[in-house]
């Protein structure tokens, strides 16, 4: 794809880098104050929390492990499949922290329902879902985030590592991805 064509997808900025930072700021510092003095891991669900995490992580100023896990739902499309694969896990003790999942956006909420499960499974001392973005309006399952950074409307967003068909993962700001053209 040329750069030309590729720019065209962008429809609007949504979030701005400074105001992601600074959202992602307030966000450490309470989760600091939650988890003070308690063995803390937190799970990433690659690849659309990638920079989500790196950011969130250096947020934290109180000790706390990382780790990541992929699971795939939606297939390169714009649609969620509604069948979800575990395809890589973490090698952690789960019953040795308190866990919190890291998700880019809760759409449909079956990816993180189903993670919710699996992960519920080997007993943490705790487990909590943040999420970078929420759609709140697309929800099929019960599941619900503990934090959520933003709330948006149904509509298809790129960037800041979620992409559409691995694309546009690399932008710096949350944009609307035009569909139609
Ligand atoms: P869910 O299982 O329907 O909640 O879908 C969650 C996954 O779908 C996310 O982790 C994303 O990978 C993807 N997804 C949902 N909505 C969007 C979007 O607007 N842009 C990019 N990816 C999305
Ligand atoms: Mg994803």
């Amino acid at each position: 794809m040329n750069t030309d064509s590729y720019s065209k997808k962008i429809k609007r900025i949504i979030f701005t880098e400074s105001e992601i930072k600074s959202r992602i700021a307030e966000t450490g510092e309470r989760i600091a104050m939650e988890y003070e003095g308690k063995p803390l891991l937190i799970i990433g669900i690659l690849n659309g929390s990638f920079i989500f995490m790196s950011d969130l992580c250096r947020a934290i100023p109180i000790p706390c492990e990382v780790a990541f896990m992929r699971t795939q739902s939606y297939f390169g499309g714009t649609v969620s499949s509604g069948s979800v694969d575990i395809l890589m896990d973490v090698d952690q003790d789960l019953s040795q922290y308190n866990v919190i999942i890291a998700e880019d956006i809760i759409d449909t909420g079956r990816t993180l329902a189903e993670v919710v499960r699996f992960l519920r499974a080997r007993n943490p001392k705790s487990l909590k879902i943040i999420t970078l973005l929420d759609k709140p309006e697309r929800r099929v399952t019960e599941l619900n985030a503990d934090i959520s950074l933003f709330t948006i409307p149904d509509v298809f967003v790129v960037g800041y590592g979620l992409d559409c068909g691995e694309l546009y993962r690399n932008l710096p700001y949350i944009a609307e991805y035009n569909v139609e053209e």
